[in-house]
């Protein structure tokens, strides 16, 4: 494959590369990266208190990273991923430190999975302030020609139907009780085109327009609908996507204006942000939180 090619595939944020021993030895040479904070004890005062947060797929990655931080924002915290010993870990972290969170198992893709886990938490918490929709998952690579039928349906059907149903149960609670904050976990995909992973490309532009529509059709209901578009973030997907491309995450970061790679933490304070009253009047925006690759 053509090294430009494969630049462009590496840029798109979640596929990639060589080994996890490549990857972490890049890790360790990207020395501007800040150091990502040590989970810790919640303050029940916090600029989240009382608030219930839902987020889809937080059993790894920037939904784990979110999930601790609003707890320790004094959130109440709900979340789902299909890996229930993960996601029961993450959710006694999290109450190990005196913060509030419940797992339950579910799958994006179920309808009646996404029903059951936006009911669960309503039943658990009451209401639903907040929701993350984060669940995601990359393409393996290959042109159009080369792609299965059931890679792009599983993608699709991961990105972009889980995002519409999730919002399709939420909405509703959010309606009910007279407002909230919706953030779409788009990606630098979601707006340009990357070469061989047509499926992930799409199922991200289809957040993006999804979070268009869901924003112009809510605002004047008291829910804001926003997206935050992250670049190449180190999560357990980037070091898949790594060891799928043989590379590593000095070579990745080469294609970001910042040239680095960016921690999920970064990215869990623009989702945050955007869930803030800060963001009172913040409708149907992408975050842009590549580190400059859309500037280019
Ligand atoms: N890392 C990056 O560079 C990057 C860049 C741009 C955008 N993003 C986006 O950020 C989001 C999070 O990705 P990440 O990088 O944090 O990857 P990750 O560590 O692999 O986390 C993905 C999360 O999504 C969950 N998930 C996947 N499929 C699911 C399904 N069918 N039902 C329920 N949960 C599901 C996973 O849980 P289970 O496996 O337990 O189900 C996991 O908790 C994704 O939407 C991704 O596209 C990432």
């Amino acid at each position: 494959m053509a090294d430009v090619t494969r630049r462009r595939i590496l840029a798109a944020g979640a596929v990639g590369t060589a080994g996890l021993a490549a990857a972490a030895a890049g890790a360790q040479a990207n020395t501007k990266r800040p150091v990502a904070p040590k989970p810790g004890k919640a303050n029940p005062n916090g600029k989240f208190k009382d608030k219930v947060v839902l987020i889809t797929g937080a059993t790894s990655g920037i939904g784990e990273a979110t999930a601790r931080a609003f707890a320790q924002e004094g959130a109440k915290v709900y979340f789902c991923g299909r890996r229930e010993a993960l996601g029961e870990k993450v959710a006694q972290t999290i109450r190990a430190n005196g913060g509030q969170a419940t797992y339950q198992k579910a799958d994006v893709r179920q309808e009646s999975e996404i029903k059951a886990f936006v009911d669960g938490c309503v039943q658990k918490y009451g209401r639903i302030d907040i929701a993350f929709n984060n669940a995601g998952i990359e393409s393996p690579p290959g042109t159009i020609a080369e792609h299965s039928l059931e890679t792009w349906t599983n993608v699709m059907t991961t990105n972009a139907t889980g995002v519409f149903l999730s919002m399709k149960y939420e909405l509703p609670v959010m309606l009910k009780q007279g407002g909230g904050v919706i953030v779409n976990n788009a990606s630098v995909s979601s707006h340009v085109g990357f070469a061989t992973i047509s499926p992930y490309s799409a199922s991200k532009h289809a957040v993006a327009s999804l979070t268009k529509v869901a924003a112009l059709e809510y605002a004047d209901k008291n829910i804001r609908v926003n997206s935050i578009s992250p670049g190449a973030v180190d999560t357990p997907m980037l070091r898949r996507a790594l060891a799928a491309w043989n590379t590593d995450f000095k070579t990745v970061a080469q294609d970001y204006p910042l040239k680095r790679i960016v921690n999920p933490e970064e990215i869990v304070r623009g989702v945050m942000w955007l869930s803030s009253d800060d963001a009172s009047c913040i409708v149907g925006m992408d975050m842009d939180a590549t580190g400059g690759y859309l500037t280019k």
